[in-house]
């Protein structure tokens, strides 16, 4: 396996901090502009920004997969061009890099095979509110062998020591198995159902099933993981 570091620890967004006095527990306003780490490496996946030059594996990955994809994902289709795709990771990139929303890779830890792709979505409020929606896929060829619940893993980890995020939030359709499945798995707590929500991609009405984890329920379950090993 390639060595790899990650390229960038640090953000300019401040962590919460303690003030003093009358302030004391209150968090620091974030009026900095935030960096975005650009890669989480775990033993199973690495988590990625795309770069321009992906287009071509997203585009292999997304059309193989259209028929695992169609029931859930609105975006899925089978005539996306080469092109297009190409101009859709450096869409993802450019947002990366200006801070409105991270759509990001998942692909084998020696970086060589895409997997899937996932990302933290601004959709519970601006970055100051520190809650971000999680969304993924995994590719057909490679899905139920674990790598969706490698990344959510992976995603929590990543999200709750490099990044501001104090909520993690999983909305998927109620009749998808699998997503509420992997969601609890991970420790997600389920939070209710929007019910007649939205359409899914066929235009039927669906119920929307809620599900999120906060930093401190994460950080709660790795000590207790750490003194059941102990
Ligand atoms: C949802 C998805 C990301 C899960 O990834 P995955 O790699 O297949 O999931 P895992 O292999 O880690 O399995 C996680 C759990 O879901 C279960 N599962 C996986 N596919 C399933 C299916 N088709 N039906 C029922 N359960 C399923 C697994 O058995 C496992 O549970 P277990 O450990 O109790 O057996 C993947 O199926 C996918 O890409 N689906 C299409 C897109 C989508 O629905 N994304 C989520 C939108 S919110």
């Amino acid at each position: 396996m390639r060595a790899r570091k990650e390229r960038c620890h640090r953000s300019t967004l401040a962590p919460p901090q303690a003030e003093c006095g009358a302030n004391r527990g209150r968090e620091a306003p974030l009026t900095q502009i935030f960096i975005a780490p650009d890669e989480h490496l775990t033993e199973k996946v690495l988590l990625r920004s795309y770069q321009p030059g992906d287009g071509l594996e997203l585009n292999i990955a997304t059309l193989e997969s259209y028929e695992h994809l169609r029931p859930w994902m609105p975006w899925a289709t089978e005539t996306q061009t080469e092109m297009e795709s190409e101009l859709l990771v450096r869409a993802f990139r450019a947002r990366w890099l200006q801070a409105t929303d991270f759509v990001m890779a998942i692909r084998t830890p020696d970086d060589e095979r895409l997997i899937g792709g996932c990302g933290f979505h601004l959709r519970e409020g601006p970055i100051e509110q520190r809650a971000a929606e999680l969304g993924m896929w995994i590719r057909a060829s490679v899905a139920r062998s674990g790598h969706g619940t490698s990344a959510l893993e992976a995603m929590l980890e990543w999200g709750f020591t490099h990044w501001p995020w104090q909520r993690l939030s999983w909305r998927c359709d109620a009749e998808n198995a699998a997503s509420m499945r992997m969601a609890e798995k991970c420790g997600l707590t389920p939070e209710g159902l929007l019910r007649n929500h939205t359409r899914n991609p066929s235009g039927e009405v669906r119920d929307t099933a809620c599900f999120a984890i906060l930093k401190e329920e994460w950080l709660a379950s790795k000590k207790s993981l750490t003194r059941n090993r102990d």
